[in-house]
């Protein structure tokens, strides 16, 4: 399926995956990697970095990343300057970074929120910022959003309104790029198994069950399920959409993930 992503021609496509270094967005980088795409991954630590690049290679890909933190846009600006000069201009860039921790607002500190804002939004911003001048014409960018961007969920204001500014960032920026042919979507997941995002949401197991209860498929989703959501929009087969907000989530972002809201929000309240 390689030479159906936006690479140029015959050669692999270059793919970005900025939080590549666990969960679902290295489920992203590996299946990339899978695909025979070259895949570089950056987040804040150089060990979650290294060892993702080992398992990248062992897949068989080419593989490069360095450690930076999204609320620093010089380093991603250095960062992905470095990555281009070497190999050239991006494909496909996954802006996925994000930070998530129930707490009511009522109790939550200025700084609490603004971390996840920062992670999350400003950070996304930053990365777009720091690959627009690396970006092929055409490319395909994808954010990663979160049912909170549709749905209000008790205990997470900061990333409802961090992740509904993301999707917005997508829609604004699909207008400002589309002319330059590159694209730019956002992919929203539900609640994928085994990741950092659902152990902070849904710590206890009564929690997981009343999660995947509520998702209208009755399973949880996996990392490949958003891979390959991904591939898709990377690949010609989407060379018309953009701006677009795809859930990739069993239908959990038409209820169900509010109704886990009511639940976590009982828990926190004690
Ligand atoms: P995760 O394993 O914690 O992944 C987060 C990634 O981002 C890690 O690679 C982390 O690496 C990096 N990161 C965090 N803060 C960063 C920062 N300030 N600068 C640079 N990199 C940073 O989380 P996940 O649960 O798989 O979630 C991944 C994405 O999916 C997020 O965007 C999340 O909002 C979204 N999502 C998740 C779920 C779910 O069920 N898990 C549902 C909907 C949406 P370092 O620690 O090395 O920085
Ligand atoms: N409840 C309430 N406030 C919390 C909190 C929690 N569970 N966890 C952190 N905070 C607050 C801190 O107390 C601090 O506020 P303060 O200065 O007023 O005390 C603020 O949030 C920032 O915390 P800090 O630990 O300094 O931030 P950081 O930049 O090192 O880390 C986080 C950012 C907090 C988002 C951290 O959880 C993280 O790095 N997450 C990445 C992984 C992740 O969340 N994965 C799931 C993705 S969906």
């Amino acid at each position: 399926m390689t030479e159906r992503l936006n690479g140029q021609n015959g050669q692999a496509p270059t793919v970005l995956v900025v939080g590549g270094t666990s969960g679902i967005n290295r489920g992203i980088a590996e299946g990339f990697a899978r695909d025979g795409a070259r895949v570089a991954v950056v987040s804040r630590s150089e060990d979650k970095v290294r060892a993702t690049l080992e398992a990248l290679r062992a897949l068989g890909a080419e593989a490069e990343g360095f450690a930076a933190d999204v609320r620093d846009p010089e380093a991603l600006q250095q960062g992905v300057a470095g990555l281009c000069d070497r190999w050239g201009p991006l494909d496909v860039v996954v802006s996925g970074a994000a930070g998530n921790f129930p707490a009511l607002a009522s109790g939550m500190s200025a700084n609490a929120f603004r971390s996840v804002v920062e992670i999350d939004l400003l950070g996304s911003f930053h990365v777009l910022q720091a690959v627009y001048p690396h970006l092929r014409r055409p490319s395909s960018v994808i954010q990663i959003s979160a049912p909170q961007a549709v749905l209000p969920m008790v205990g997470q204001s900061h990333v409802c309104a961090a992740k509904a500014g993301v999707d917005m960032l997508t829609r604004t920026l699909a207008q400002e790029w589309g002319p330059e042919g590159i694209r730019v979507n956002s992919v929203l997941p539900g609640p994928i198994a085994h990741t950092e995002g659902m152990k902070r949401l849904a710590p206890s197991t009564a929690l997981q069950e009343q999660v995947t209860a509520s998702v209208p498929l009755k399973r949880l989703g996996q990392a490949e399920d958003i891979y390959r959501a991904c591939r898709f929009l990377a690949s010609a087969d989407a060379d018309f959409i953009t701006g677009a907000v795809l859930p990739v989530d069993g239908g959990w972002s038409l209820s169900g993930a509010s109704r886990v809201g009511d639940a976590l929000g009982q828990a926190l309240k004690g």
